[in-house]
């Protein structure tokens, strides 16, 4: 008797469990959605973002981690990632209503990336390996090390990156380079990005950028 009470527990417990949020953020989605209106002339509507091969590209937000979207704003209105598109607008929301936008983009469907279409075979492989084998030789680790599987993303410090358009990879990538992105506390990201040089940046992006999301 006492035995089939404690797996009811269990299993009721269990069920409880599965039934939380992937996302630890206290946000409405519904609210998120109308305070989001202004971030889609960039980011679009669906979350989907923008690849803008020799500009600026906008980041895919649909389906990311809702803690690190949350994150990732703050560190704008910190300062400690900087850009001039973003800035205005990472300071027009309060923090609930960030936690709001973040926790509605999270729960969009993931969209198709796009960027490295014409990347040679060549590049591509290389991509590939410094993606999920890394370059040992200069201490350049596998992306998906701390990426996790497939490069889905690993937690709400971990992003996904599989996906994601090619443009905004590599901007990002040079951002840390040149000091406009020191927001990673660890400082795991500009370490690896440091010793990356351009072709790497751009082969790694374009094969990231052909990878599904989930
Ligand atoms: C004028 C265009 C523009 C608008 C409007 C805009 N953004 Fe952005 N956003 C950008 C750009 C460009 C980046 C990439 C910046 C960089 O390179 O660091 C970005 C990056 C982000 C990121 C980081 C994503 C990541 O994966 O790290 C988040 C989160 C974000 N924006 C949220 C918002 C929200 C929320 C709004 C509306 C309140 C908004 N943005 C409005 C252009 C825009
Ligand atoms: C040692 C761990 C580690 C490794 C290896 C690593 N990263 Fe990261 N990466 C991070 C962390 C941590 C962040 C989030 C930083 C932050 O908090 O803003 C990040 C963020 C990123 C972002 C920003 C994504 C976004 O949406 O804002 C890109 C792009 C990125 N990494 C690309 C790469 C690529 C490409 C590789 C492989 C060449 C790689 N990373 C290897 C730890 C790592």
């Amino acid at each position: 008797m006492q035995s089939l009470l404690m797996k009811i527990m269990i299993s009721s417990f269990l069920l409880v469990g599965w039934s939380l949020p992937a996302w630890a953020l206290d946000g409405d989605a519904q609210r998120g959605e109308a305070a989001a209106a202004v971030c889609s002339a960039c980011h679009q509507a669906d979350g989907s973002g923008q690849n803008i091969p020799d500009g600026e590209s906008w980041p895919r937000l649909a389906g990311m981690n809702a803690d690190y979207l949350y994150k990732q704003v703050k560190d704008f209105q910190a300062g400690t990632r900087v850009n001039a598109s973003m800035q205005p607008f990472a300071q027009m929301l309060t923090d609930q209503q960030l936690r709001d936008v973040a926790v509605y983009y999270s729960q969009l469907p993931v969209t198709p990336a796009a960027g490295g279409e014409t990347a040679s075979e060549e590049d591509l492989a290389w991509g590939e390996k410094l993606a999920t084998r890394g370059d040992w030789e200069r201490y350049i680790v596998p992306c998906s090390s701390c990426h996790g599987p497939g490069n889905q993303g690993a937690g709400q410090h971990f992003p996904g990156i599989a996906g994601q358009h090619a443009g905004y990879l590599a901007q990002q990538l040079r951002a840390w380079q040149n000091g406009d992105r020191d927001n990673d506390p660890q400082h795991l990201m500009a370490a690896i990005a440091e010793r990356m040089n351009e072709r790497d940046i751009q082969a790694v992006s374009a094969w990231l950028a052909q990878q599904p999301a989930n």
